[in-house]
C-alpha cells in the first residue's frame, strides 16, 4: 500500500529525502564529501557554533550532566530552566514565560489549552503548520482568513458573536519572508476584544533589535497578547517559549499537554539559549550584519530578474513557477556548490527556492549565490 503511494509521490516530483550533513551547521557545510555554501538554515545570526554558546553548554554538561530524565512538573527542570524563563520574560517585557521543547510542541500544546467550545479562532492562511495542527487539536472552530487580509478579518470579528475570540498569526511568515502588519492587527484585536497570539519564531532575533515584532512596531505586550517564539532559529539552539501575563502562563503550565506530558530539554540546551540571549543583547552588530547581507542579496536577486514574492526579511523566496522548474534550479545551484533547496507542496501552495541569508555569510558567499542564479536559463 505504501509502495504505491510513494510511487505516486515520486511521479509527481514530490518525494522528499534526507541529506546528511558531515560538518557543523553554518554558512559552509559538507554533504557527501563536498562543501556547499548553505542558504537553508534558520541560524540567522550565525550563532549555532558561537564559542560563548558552546562554552556555556559544556559547563552545563559538566555541572548538570546530559539528560533531564523527567518532565518539568516532575524532576526534569533545573535552575537553568527557571533562569531562562526569567530572561525571556525580561527580553519580551512580560510578567512571565514558559519553555517548551520545540516550536511545534508550543503551538500544538498552547492553542488547545487557551481555547474552548466558546472560542472562535481566526488564523492567517499562511500560518506555520504547527499553528494549523494546534487549531486542529483545539475544540474551537477555526476561520482561516486570506493572507494578511485584515479587512476581511475585521469583518469576521465584527459579525461574530462568539464570547471569546483568538487571532493567531506568524509575525514573519516562514516561507514568504513578509511581515504581518502588526500595528493594524493589534488595534483590530483591541477593538473587538480578541486575544492576539503571535508566533514570533522568525521575528525574534531579526526584528526590534532582536526582541521581536512587538518591539519592531513599538507596541506594548498588553495583557491580551501572547507571544510565542523559538530558540531554534536566531538563537542557534533548540526549544521554544511563550511569554505573557502570569495568569496566562500559569494556565498554560497547567493545561498544555505538550508541556505536561513531555520530558524537559537537557540543561546544556537551556544553557545554550541563555548564552544566545546574552549575545543578542550585547552584540547589536550581529543583527546589523544580517540586514546588510540581506539588502545586498535582495538587490542582486532582483537585479537578476527574479521575483522575491514580497519578502521583507532575510527569508527570500524566489518564484520559480512549476515544481519541475524549481527542482531544476535547485539542482543547478547544488551542482554549483550552493545549497538552497526547493520548497514544494504541501509545505507551500506555490513552489519556490527559499534563500535564507545569515549574518555569517560573507560577500563572497552572496556573490557566488548571485553568479549561480544568473547562470540559470
Ligand atoms: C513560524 C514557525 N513556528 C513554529 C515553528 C516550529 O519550531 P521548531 O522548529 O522549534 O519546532 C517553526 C519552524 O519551522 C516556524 O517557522
Amino acid at each position: 500500500m505504501f509502495k504505491e503511494k510513494i510511487k505516486i509521490l515520486k511521479e509527481k516530483n514530490l518525494l522528499r529525502s534526507l541529506k546528511d550533513r558531515e560538518s557543523p551547521q553554518g554558512s559552509r557545510i559538507k554533504i557527501n564529501g563536498k562543501e556547499y555554501i548553505n542558504f537553508s538554515s534558520n541560524d540567522y545570526l550565525g550563532l549555532v557554533n558561537h564559542p560563548h554558546i558552546i562554552d556555556k553548554a559544556k559547563k552545563a554538561l559538566d555541572e548538570y550532566g546530559y539528560g533531564s530524565g523527567a518532565s518539568r512538573l516532575l524532576s526534569g527542570g533545573t535552575v537553568l530552566h527557571r533562569e531562562l524563563e526569567t530572561m525571556i520574560a525580561q527580553f519580551k517585557n512580560t510578567d512571565s514565560a514558559l519553555i517548551f521543547n520545540a516550536g511545534y510542541a508550543a503551538n500544538t500544546g498552547i492553542i488547545p489549552a487557551i481555547t474552548d467550545k466558546d472560542t472562535l479562532i481566526f488564523s492567517d492562511e499562511f500560518n506555520h503548520a504547527s499553528i494549523i495542527d494546534g487549531c486542529r487539536l483545539s475544540v474551537s472552530r477555526t476561520f482561516i482568513y486570506r493572507h494578511k487580509d485584515l479587512s476581511r478579518l475585521e469583518e469576521l470579528l465584527r459579525k461574530e458573536r462568539a464570547r471569546k475570540k483568538l487571532v493567531i498569526t506568524d509575525t514573519v511568515f516562514s516561507m514568504d519572508g513578509d511581515i504581518v502588519p502588526l500595528k493594524d492587527l493589534f488595534y483590530i484585536c483591541k477593538k473587538y476584544d480578541a486575544l492576539l497570539y503571535l508566533d514570533d519564531a522568525h521575528g525574534t532575533g531579526l526584528l526590534g533589535n532582536g526582541k521581536g515584532a512587538l518591539s519592531h512596531f513599538n507596541l506594548k505586550p498588553e495583557s491580551w497578547v501572547i507571544q510565542m517564539g523559538t530558540f531554534s532559529k536566531s538563537f542557534g539552539s533548540l526549544g521554544a517559549f511563550v511569554a505573557g501575563t502570569a495568569d496566562i502562563i500559569q494556565w498554560i503550565l497547567n493545561r498544555s499537554r505538550s508541556f505536561i506530558f513531555s520530558t524537559a530539554l537537557p540543561p546544556c540546551v537551556i544553557a545554550a539559549s541563555i548564552a544566545a540571549i546574552e549575545l543578542i543583547e550585547n552584540n547589536p552588530a550581529l543583527i546589523k550584519k544580517l540586514w546588510t547581507n540581506t539588502e545586498k542579496a535582495v538587490k542582486n536577486i532582483k537585479d537578476s530578474g527574479y521575483d522575491i514574492m514580497g519578502s521583507e526579511t532575510p527569508i527570500i523566496p524566489i518564484r520559480t513557477g512549476t515544481i519541475e522548474n524549481t527542482l531544476r534550479i535547485s539542482m543547478h545551484l547544488f551542482e554549483k556548490g550552493i545549497y538552497a533547496p526547493a520548497i514544494r507542496p504541501p509545505t507551500v501552495k506555490e513552489p519556490r527556492i527559499r534563500i535564507n541569508i545569515t549574518a555569517a555569510h560573507t560577500d563572497e558567499d552572496i556573490g557566488r549565490l548571485i553568479d549561480a542564479i544568473r547562470e540559470v536559463s
